[in-house]
């Protein structure tokens, strides 16, 4: 499987590429700017060179060419960064892992979107493209940090069933990774709220949280 990264030169976009192509996944990070994606594919490259990780850079619109795309900008960018690349994205798995947070004072707090969700929001701008919604409560620092097995579950919605699959099955062939299906895009809201209470937590114990779900 060949994956994009939308916005993939930020912490959360190399993590996962990272992560992904260690599980031998062909991964390509996207950018505004190709020169920048350039340098995070060959700066990770070059940090594990004996894990031949298969890692590009491109332009966004180079990664939208992928089989999977994941969105991993901020939320300010995220529809501009997909509006233009409507048509690279049709009928391919959009996974947004993008959270809408602000800062209020010392906390961070979700931000309510019209839509519900930053996955709503994109799916809306994107009407012929299949949204999932994943990959929120992974800590990127722990995702590219490759020498530590990172053991975590990561919620999964999705409204069109292959595209909840697909996201799946790329969760499960990280080893540590255990993707649970959270249900329709209706639930993407209160997923990426609840990233604004894992950085408090983060915060108040110093730490860096990642989901386990107990009872399954
Ligand atoms: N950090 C984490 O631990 C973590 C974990 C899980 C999920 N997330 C989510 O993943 C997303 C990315 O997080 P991050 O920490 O990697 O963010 P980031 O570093 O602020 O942004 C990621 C990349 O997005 C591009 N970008 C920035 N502003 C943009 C804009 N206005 N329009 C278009 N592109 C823009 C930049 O790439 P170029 O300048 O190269 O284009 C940047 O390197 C967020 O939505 C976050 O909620 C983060």
């Amino acid at each position: 499987m060949h994956v994009g990264i939308l916005g993939g030169t930020g912490p959360a976009g190399r993590g996962l590429g990272a992560r992904l192509a260690a599980a031998g996944i062909e991964v390509t990070l996207g950018s505004r700017e190709r020169a920048r994606a350039e340098a995070a594919a060959a700066e990770l490259v070059a940090a594990w060179p004996d894990r031949g990780l298969r890692v590009s850079g491109h332009e966004n619109a180079g990664a939208a060419a992928a089989e999977l795309v994941v969105l991993a900008t901020p939320f300010e960018g995220a529809l501009a960064t997909v509006a233009p690349l409507r048509r690279a994205l049709a009928d391919k798995v959009v996974v947004s892992m993008v959270s809408a947070l602000v800062r209020v004072g010392r906390e961070i707090q979700a931000v309510s979107l019209p839509r519900g969700s930053v996955a709503a929001t994109v799916a809306a701008a994107l009407p012929s493209a299949r949204v999932a919604a994943a990959f929120h409560h992974l800590p990127a620092e722990d995702l590219g940090a490759l020498e530590e097995r990172l053991v975590a579950d990561v919620l999964v919605c999705a409204d069109d069933a292959e595209a909840k699959e697909v996201t799946m099955g790329l969760i499960e062939r990280v080893d540590g990774l255990r993707a649970l299906d959270a249900g329709r895009l209706s639930q993407a809201g209160p997923i990426e709220a609840f990233t604004a209470v894992c950085i408090a937590l983060n915060v108040r114990y110093k730490a860096r949280t990642y989901l386990r779900v107990g009872g399954l």
